[in-house]
């Protein structure tokens, strides 16, 4: 990623900072809407759900200047992702509704470098969780 792509998705997520809550909502009806299957493999409270699923976003585009010092994190949030029953083509649909959801939230803001700016963030977590999850133990997950 460029400088310039980190700088779009940092700014552009300390928009979304103060609808956190909001946004973990309409992404995940947005999930479920895409994909109805993947609604029972949460099975705890989807407000707790969406708080862990931005607390991890934000620290990795904290770290996004320094991605190697979150690979590890990562790696492990990816083979944990295993044993909720997540398989590789379901990281397809949640980048949808991910990009879906800043569209939501960032309003005209969303410009196309933006939405560029994200997908390499995603497509990056998403392949470094892939490969984990390949590797992965599964009495470890
Ligand atoms: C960049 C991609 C993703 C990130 C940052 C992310 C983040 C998280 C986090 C932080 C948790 C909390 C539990 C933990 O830390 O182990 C979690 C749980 C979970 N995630 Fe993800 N996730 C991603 C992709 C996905 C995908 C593609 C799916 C597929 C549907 C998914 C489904 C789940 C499920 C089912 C749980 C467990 C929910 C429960 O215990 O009820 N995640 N995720």
């Amino acid at each position: 990623m460029t400088p310039t792509d980190i700088n779009l998705v940092k700014n552009s997520f300390r928009q979304i900072v103060p609808i956190a809550d909001q946004a973990a909502a309409l992404f995940y009806a947005r999930l479920f809407e895409l994909d109805p299957s993947l609604r029972p493999l949460f099975r705890g409270d989807m407000r707790e759900q969406g708080r862990k699923l931005m607390t991890m976003i934000a620290t990795a585009v904290a770290a996004l200047e320094r991605i190697d010092t979150i690979v590890p994190v990562i790696r492990q949030l990816g083979a944990r992702h295993v044993a909720y029953g997540v398989r590789e083509e379901h990281y397809g649909t949640v980048g949808v509704a991910l990009l879906w959801t800043l569209e939501k939230g960032l309003g005209p803001e969303f410009t196309p470098a933006v939405r560029e700016a994200w997908t390499s963030t995603y497509t990056l977590l998403a392949n470094t969780m892939i490969d984990a999850a390949k590797t992965a133990q599964p009495s470890a997950a």
